[in-house]
């Protein structure tokens, strides 16, 4: 008699760039489990666009989304109730058994919490990060969907001990490595096929890159001034390149600073795709950036990478990896190029576990916890002759 078993069906969330990247490897493992897993690859629509959703589609080989949200942008607030509004329709109808969220977006929280409402189990991939930076929305949501979440895959040791000071069980926590760097690993011979150093004319080692988006950092005029004093000053010393993203880039055209940002030394273009932005950053002499995931990504390809903030959440890029927190001071931004610019400054090692495995053990806890109720499930099937 052919066995039957009760698939685990898992609403897998995506809503946003760094979700994308992050979720590819999860749902290629998932599929390696075709009789234990479905997965349900549910797109909110937070990024909507070519350039910050369906080329990263393309390139990762991620599916078609089985649920599409359409919410689009908004104020913080409406985008994730409208998430939430929209996504508790498709949960009540399609029961999933488990929901997995990543990283810290709107998107992240906002499915989180109505899977906590109608008690579905939430999986949280990138769990326990912590700036304690209450300005950040992202350290809202982080907080939040730990809080609410049952298993808790952390990239870093710094991440259990957050969650342990807040409470957390530490059966719910798993440290299993970073997705992130699994996309990283496996793309890594298309990274370097990429044109793009020749597209740009840059040579090797000897341009800087620059990305932010933080809300903290591009939403004030008083910041993006502050950026434009950094600009000047690395800009004497290395050609920049600026991967703009629409948020700063609507940001720079609002508050009037279109010409400000005209510089001969610097280039901007617009948000790069997924293997362009990578082969860019890991031939660059350094990177500058708001963003979390490439503070994580130049630490692999040790590169060093000036934080323009005033913390990180991401604390063994700092310790083990080429990340240095400068925010905008001028002064600590100057010392740190001048070591780069001497090649004196210091090199990194690759963080435990960020070997490209993560996804192989996120898949494999789950299948674990749930295996006893595949057991039981596919002898009840039998014992009731079906
Ligand atoms: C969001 C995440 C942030 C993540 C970032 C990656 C939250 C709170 N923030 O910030 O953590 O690091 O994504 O990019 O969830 N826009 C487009 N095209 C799109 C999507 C957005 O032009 O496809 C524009 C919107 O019109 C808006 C701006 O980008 O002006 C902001 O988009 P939004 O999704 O609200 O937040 P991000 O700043 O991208």
């Amino acid at each position: 008699m052919k066995k039957i078993y009760k698939k685990l069906k898992i609403f897998c969330i995506v809503g946003a760039r760094p979700n994308f990247v992050k979720m590819a490897p999860l749902i290629k493992e998932m599929k390696k489990y075709p009789q234990f897993i479905q997965p349900i690859l549910v797109h909110t629509g937070q990024h909507y666009d070519q350039a910050m959703s369906k080329e990263f589609f393309k390139v990762l080989g991620l599916p078609r989304p089985d649920v599409y949200l359409y919410v689009g942008s908004g104020p913080h607030a409406k985008q994730t109730a409208e998430i939430m509004n929209r996504i508790d329709d498709v949960m009540l109808r399609e029961k999933p058994d488990l929901v997995l969220v990543l990283g810290d977006v709107n998107s992240t929280l906002a499915c989180a919490l109505v899977a906590a409402k109608i008690r579905i189990p939430i999986a949280h991939v990138e769990a326990g990060l912590r700036s304690d930076n209450w300005n950040m929305p992202e350290e809202i949501n982080r907080v939040l969907t730990d809080r609410l979440a049952d298993f808790l895959f952390t990239t870093e040791l710094s991440a259990k001990k957050n969650l342990l000071k807040e409470g957390i069980a530490k059966e719910k926590i798993f440290f299993v490595g970073n997705v992130m760097i699994d996309t990283l690993k496996n793309n890594l011979s298309k990274i370097r096929q990429s044109k793009i150093l020749k597209r740009l004319g840059l040579k090797s080692k000897s341009y800087a890159v620059l990305t932010l988006h933080r809300p903290e950092v591009v939403d004030k005029k008083e910041k993006l001034l502050e950026i434009i004093d950094v600009l000047k000053l690395v800009g004497q010393k290395l050609p920049i390149i600026f991967s703009v993203h629409p948020r700063t880039q609507k940001n720079i055209k609002d508050f009037g600073l279109e010409d400000e940002f005209k510089m001969p030394s610097l280039t901007i273009v617009s948000a790069l795709g997924y293997l362009d932005f990578l082969r860019l950053i890991s031939r660059a002499k350094v990177v500058l950036t708001d963003s979390g995931g490439i503070q994580e990504e130049t630490t692999v390809f040790n590169v060093p990478c000036l934080t323009l903030r005033h913390e990180t959440e991401r604390p063994i890029t700092v310790t083990m990896g080429t990340n240095i927190i400068t925010d905008l001071d001028k002064n600590k931004i100057f010392k740190q190029l001048k070591l780069i610019l001497e090649n004196r400054f210091k090199t990194g090692r690759t963080p435990p576990l960020w070997d490209g495995k993560a996804a192989t053990r996120i898949v494999k806890v789950i299948l674990k916890k749930y295996i006893r109720f595949f057991e039981l499930s596919n002898l009840f099937l039998k014992d009731h002759n079906i």
